[in-house]
């Protein structure tokens, strides 16, 4: 296993969107297996292959050490299927250090995928779990935090940005 580079804001390639996964063959192991080290390194509660520099449709999670009865989880090509009630929260990501920003998502969200023997799962998420499903799709359609912000925010986060670089 290897730790994999995130990649950070303003990487282009966080903006692109991801490709579905057509071969769930051995490379794809390896390449989840990295992902799930890389996450756990950078404590983070998931990641989308487009953070590392992927273009494809995959995401790992685990909220287990903040929320109950959780554990990894491995999605290929997910899908949000229905949601319900929307609620505000905070969140940041892996690919903007030191951001963290309120945000409404969601309250329940029933995800469809693969998992990563390519056995068709469903899932029914609320808390962390729903926010974190969520945020990671989103990465595989080139979408960040900083994209669902108010523009007023969003400039005040390039101008931080700017000035911590
Ligand atoms: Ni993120």
């Amino acid at each position: 296993m290897a730790i994999l580079e995130i990649k950070k804001y303003p990487d282009e390639v966080l903006k692109k969107k991801a490709e579905a996964v057509t071969d769930i063959n051995g490379d794809l192991q390896r390449f989840i297996d990295n992902m799930i080290e890389t996450m756990y390194n950078a404590n983070g509660v998931g990641l989308a292959a487009p953070q590392v520099g992927v273009l494809k449709r995959v995401i790992v999670v685990d909220t287990s050490p903040r929320q109950e009865n959780q554990s990894l989880i491995v999605l290929i090509n997910p899908e949000i299927i229905s949601s319900e009630g929307e609620i505000l929260s905070e969140e940041g990501c892996l690919s903007l250090p030191g951001f963290i920003t309120r945000l409404k998502r969601k309250e329940k969200v029933f995800v469809k995928g693969l998992n990563r023997k390519g056995k068709e799962i469903e899932i029914e998420a609320t808390g962390l779990l729903a926010r974190a499903l969520q945020h990671e799709i989103d990465h595989l359609d080139g979408i960040l935090l900083i994209d669902k912000i108010s523009p007023l925010k969003r400039e005040l986060f390039r101008k931080k940005f700017k000035t911590k670089k």
